[in-house]
C-alpha cells in the first residue's frame, strides 16, 4: 500500500460544512473521488443516500496545517527555562544530534502520528543536518497520506561537531553536492526545501551556496522552496548584528544572500523593524508567526498590526520543540493570547478573532506554503477533512471560538487525508516501500 497506512477511501462525507469560519456551516455533503472533492452540495443528505462519514450534528473542516515544526525536536517539548541560544546549545542541538544517531523514522512516525491525532494534515517542517537520517525521514514522509514541505537543516558553525560536520565535508568534497536533501524535489504529497537554520549557524559561503541553488531553481523555472528563522529573540538580534557588521539588518543579510522569494518562510519575525516588514512584504516572503514558541522562549510578542500593515504575508506555525504543542487550534488561541497580552501590557495590538485564527490554520498556512489546492472546502480543493463531533449547544455564533478553547482531539471523529479515512495511529506502520 502506498501511504504506509490502513485507510479506508471516503466517497461520500456530510454535515454541516466550514466554507467560511466566519460564516455559520452550511448543512450539505461532499464527495470524493480520487483525492479530491469532486462535487458539493448543499442538502442534509447527499444524492445516493447516507454518507460514509458525518452526519447532521456533525461540522466538517478543511484539517489543518501547520506553517513551522522540527521533526527532530519532537522529544525534547517542555525543557523549560532557558531563553533561545541556551536552549539550542543545552536542549535542541543534543537532541538532533542523538536523532542523526537511528531516531530519524522512530521521531518522524512519531511527529506524524501526534500531527494526525490532532487534525495536521500537511506542515513546514525541518529535519537536522545528517543527510542522511534526513533522506530517510523524507522516505518515510513522502509514503503518507499527508502533506509536507520538509527539508534537512544547512548548518556549518558555532554548534557542536556532529551537526556541523555534515556541511563542511559536503562543501570540502568535489564536485560539492547540493545543499539540499539528495532526493528530488517532488515526491508523493512531499516538496523539498532548503532550509539553512538561521544566520548565525550559517557562514557567508553557506548562506551563498542557499542562495545559488535559489537563483539556479528560478532561472529553470522551479524557485526552491526556503525555510529559515529571522528576529526571534533579542540575543540573537545583536549576535547576528556582530556576525554580520556589513548587512543594514538582520533581514538583509538574507536579502544579500538572494534568499528572500515569494517561496521563502521566516519564523518568528518578533523583533523586526518597520524598514525590515516592508522588505519582507516587497520579496513576497511569508513570515510565520510562532506564539507559543515565542511564549515558551520568552523571545517576545510579536505584533501582528504591524506586521499586516506593512503588507506582510503571515502564516502561523507550532514550532515544536520551541512551542510545545503540535495542535494548531492550541497554536491559534496561542496567537490571540499574546495579542491579548500586547493590549494588556499598554502596547499596540491587533487582537485576531477566533474565525480569523480558524483561517489561518487551513487556507491561510495552505496558501502561504504554495498549497492553493489545501486548507479548504471547494470542488477540486485536496479532501483533506476533519470530521467534528462538537456538543450540539456549541453550534451558535461562538463555534470556534469554542473549538479553539476547547481544543482536544477528542473533538476529532474522523479525518479523511487524500479522500481516505485515517487511524493516526496506525499513519507509518506499514513496512518501506522499495527505493524510500
Ligand atoms: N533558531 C534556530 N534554530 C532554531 C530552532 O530549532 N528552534 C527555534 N525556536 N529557533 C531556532
Ligand atoms: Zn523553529
Amino acid at each position: 500500500m502506498a501511504t504506509g497506512s490502513r485507510s479506508e477511501e471516503i466517497e461520500y462525507v456530510a454535515g454541516r460544512l466550514l466554507i467560511d469560519p466566519a460564516r455559520p456551516p452550511e448543512p450539505g455533503w461532499l464527495r470524493i473521488a480520487g483525492g479530491r472533492i469532486v462535487d458539493m452540495g448543499f442538502a442534509d443528505l447527499p444524492p445516493s443516500g447516507p454518507p460514509d462519514l458525518g452526519g447532521a450534528d456533525r461540522v466538517i473542516s478543511p484539517a489543518f496545517i501547520d506553517a513551522h515544526l522540527h521533526i527532530p525536536q519532537i522529544d525534547a517539548v517542555g525543557c523549560d527555562g532557558l531563553p533561545l541560544l541556551e536552549w539550542l546549545d543545552r536542549v535542541v542541538f543534543p537532541s538532533e544530534a542523538w536523532w542523526g544517531r537511528g531516531r530519524a523514522l522512530h521521531d518522524a512516525r512519531t511527529a506524524a502520528r501526534r500531527m494526525a491525532r490532532e487534525g495536521t494534515v500537511g506542515a513546514a517542517v525541518y529535519l537536522s543536518s545528517h543527510p542522511d537520517a534526513s533522506a530517510e525521514a523524507l522516505g518515510l514522509l513522502a509514503r503518507l497520506p499527508m502533506r509536507w514541505l520538509a527539508g534537512r537543516v544547512a548548518m556549518d558553525r558555532r554548534a557542536p561537531e556532529a551537526l556541523i560536520e555534515p556541511d563542511r565535508a559536503r562543501a570540502a568534497r568535489r564536485p560539492v553536492p547540493s545543499v539540499g536533501a539528495a532526493r528530488p524535489a517532488e515526491a508523493g504529497r512531499l516538496t523539498v526545501s532548503l532550509n539553512p537554520r538561521f544566520a548565525v549557524s550559517c557562514s557567508d559561503e553557506l548562506l551563498a551556496e542557499v542562495g545559488w541553488a535559489v537563483r539556479d531553481g528560478a532561472a529553470r523555472g522551479a524557485t526552491p522552496w526556503v525555510q529559515t528563522h529571522v528576529s526571534e529573540a533579542v540575543e540573537e538580534c545583536r549576535l547576528v548584528a556582530e556576525l554580520f557588521p556589513d548587512s543594514a539588518s538582520y533581514t538583509d543579510v538574507y536579502d544579500r544572500f538572494g534568499l528572500l522569494t515569494e517561496r521563502t518562510l521566516l519564523a518568528h519575525g518578533v523583533h523586526l523593524s518597520e524598514a525590515e516588514l516592508r522588505l519582507i512584504a516587497r520579496r513576497g516572503s511569508v513570515l510565520v508567526h510562532c506564539p507559543t514558541a515565542n511564549t515558551f522562549l520568552r523571545a517576545g510578542m510579536f505584533d501582528l498590526g504591524a506586521a499586516r500593515r506593512a503588507g506582510v504575508r503571515l502564516a502561523l506555525g507550532s514550532d515544536v520543540a520551541g512551542g510545545p504543542d503540535v495542535a494548531m487550534p492550541r497554536v491559534a488561541r496561542g496567537m490571540i493570547e499574546v495579542a491579548k497580552a500586547r493590549a494588556m501590557a499598554g502596547l499596540e495590538a491587533e487582537i485576531p478573532r477566533p474565525a480569523e485564527a480558524w483561517r489561518m490554520i487551513t487556507r491561510g498556512n495552505a496558501d502561504a506554503l504554495g498549497w492553493s489546492d489545501g486548507g479548504r472546502l471547494e470542488v477540486g480543493a485536496a479532501a483533506d477533512l476533519l470530521v467534528l463531533a462538537p456538543p450540539a449547544s456549541w453550534l451558535d455564533e461562538h463555534l470556534i471560538g469554542r473549538l479553539i478553547y476547547n481544543w482536544t482531539s477528542d473533538l476529532i471523529e474522523a479525518r479523511v487525508f487524500a479522500g481516505r479515512r485515517v487511524d493516526p495511529a496506525r499513519i507509518a506502520d506499514g513496512p518501506p516501500a522499495a527505493g524510500m
